[in-house]
């Protein structure tokens, strides 16, 4: 994996559940959505929904046309790993 990606258990990643701190993890790979809230056409509340969790089906249930991985690169923080997989 790439050395300035964090391997991100579902523990971790439940703590990033506010707007001030939103991960999301989205087909295994986990963003920082936070600076993109207030750009998310379908507002903040819906986005906020998938924040602190793995947001794939939420995600592909509305827009499965959307392509978050073009539109997130730069959020990019890290792979959704299995809980206790962290520095195996
Ligand atoms: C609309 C991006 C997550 C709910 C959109 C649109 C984009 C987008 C580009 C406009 C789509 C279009 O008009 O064709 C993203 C990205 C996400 C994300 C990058 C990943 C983090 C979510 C989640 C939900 C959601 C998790 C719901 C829980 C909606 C809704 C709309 C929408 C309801 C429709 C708004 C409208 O047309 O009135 N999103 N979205 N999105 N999104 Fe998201």
């Amino acid at each position: 994996p790439h050395p300035h990606l964090l391997r991100v258990p579902p523990s971790q990643l439940r703590l990033h559940n506010k707007r001030t701190s939103a991960w999301s993890a989205l087909g295994g790979k986990v963003y920082n959505i936070t600076p993109y809230l207030p750009f998310h056409p379908g507002g903040e509340r819906e986005l906020m929904k998938a924040a602190g969790r793995d947001g794939t089906k939420l995600f592909m249930e509305i827009h499965p046309w959307v392509n978050w991985d073009t539109m997130l690169g730069e959020c990019l923080i890290g792979m959704a790993v299995d809980e206790g997989a962290v520095g195996a």
